[in-house]
């Protein structure tokens, strides 16, 4: 066993602080072979704490295969997991290795070129969210695979695991961010990639960006952007939160019920009953968010008329 993972389970296993010279008698090695681990294990994006004559202490844990693991509860999701230091897009990185298989889950602990929707980027500082892309082949032919149901899959199940590791309650813009306290704290990022041959989708990328670590946003966002830990105290495990999102999502695309997803999709919404800013490529209007209908389209009231949206975006008004 590598030194850095010997000085991690002693960390793992100590109630509270330990000090270098016990960790050193305890595995017959230098304090400096010490604290050569401790900058490894930092640098592997574990949160450790040192204190002046009383030792190390773990934090936070880091992001990696191994955390993950412990906390998923899946059967196929995460067959494949890799954790990158730094990729681009983890979402590029799955479009650019179609050999992985069903389940495969690609997270980074930073990106460089985090994708949002509409060709936005997704600020992705490192070790400070979950940045993560799960490969899910749809089993159901091209008329039953309904996209639109994946991305609200995956809203509702990053929302479960927010609310299963924090006080906070998560709720969902329509279709692909989730908000807690008022202000977006994650975007959900789905691309589908198809088959010419056979007009089907071969592949969907359900890529999940979560601000989680205490945060300072540029004072542009900063009234509709935040963090898991700005908004509550106390440690948020990353490896934790991926996990249960991946635990949460699997079922739900497993035996995919849309009216059951669209419903509570619904209920959890932001937005329903107030009045926004509909964005479109032919023009932005005001209008009131009314509801979800059965196919999880948004239906809108711009002065006399209810119109449809199938997609596009809406903006709460004065945020
Ligand atoms: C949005 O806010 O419009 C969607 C953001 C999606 C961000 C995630 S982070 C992991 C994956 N990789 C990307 O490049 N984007 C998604």
């Amino acid at each position: 066993m590598a030194t850095k993972d010997s000085v991690l389970n002693l960390l793992l296993s100590a109630d509270g602080e330990i000090s270098g010279s016990d960790i050193a008698k305890a595995l017959n090695i230098s304090r400096n072979a010490v604290w050569k681990a401790i900058h490894a294990l930092k640098d592997d994006g574990w949160e450790i704490a040192a204190a002046t004559n009383r030792g190390y202490r773990l934090v936070c844990e880091g992001l990696c295969e191994t955390t993950v693991r412990q906390y998923l509860k899946t059967e196929h999701f995460g067959t494949v997991i890799t954790v990158l230091k730094s990729v681009d897009s983890t979402n590029n990185y799955l479009k650019m290795h179609p050999e992985l298989p069903d389940g495969t889950v690609v997270a980074a602990r930073g990106q460089t070129g985090g994708r949002g929707r509409r060709g936005r980027n997704f600020s992705s500082p490192m070790d400070k969210g979950i940045y993560f892309s799960l490969c899910y082949r749809p089993k159901l032919s091209g008329e039953e695979f309904d996209p639109g149901t994946v991305t609200t899959a995956a809203a509702i199940a990053v929302c479960h695991a927010i609310e299963r590791l924090t006080p906070l309650k998560a709720g969902i813009k329509w279709v692909n961010d989730i908000f807690v306290c008022g202000k977006k704290c994650c975007g959900i990022l789905t691309e589908g990639i198809f088959d010419l041959e056979t007009a089907q989708v071969d592949r969907v990328i359900i890529g999940i960006g979560v601000n989680v670590g205490r945060m300072l946003f540029p004072k542009e966002i900063a009234d509709i952007a935040t963090s898991l830990q700005n908004e509550t105290d106390g440690e948020i495990s990353r490896p934790r939160l991926l996990a249960e999102i991946s635990n949460e999502l699997e079922p739900l695309l497993q035996n995919p019920n849309k009216a059951a997803l669209i419903k509570e999709a619904g209920r959890r919404s932001v937005i329903l009953g107030k009045k926004v800013l509909v964005k479109r490529a032919d023009g932005d209007f005001e209008a009131t968010a009314l509801k979800l209908d059965e196919c999880g389209h948004l239906l809108v009231q711009k002065g006399d008329e209810i119109l449809t949206l199938s997609s596009g975006e809406v903006s709460i008004k004065n945020l």
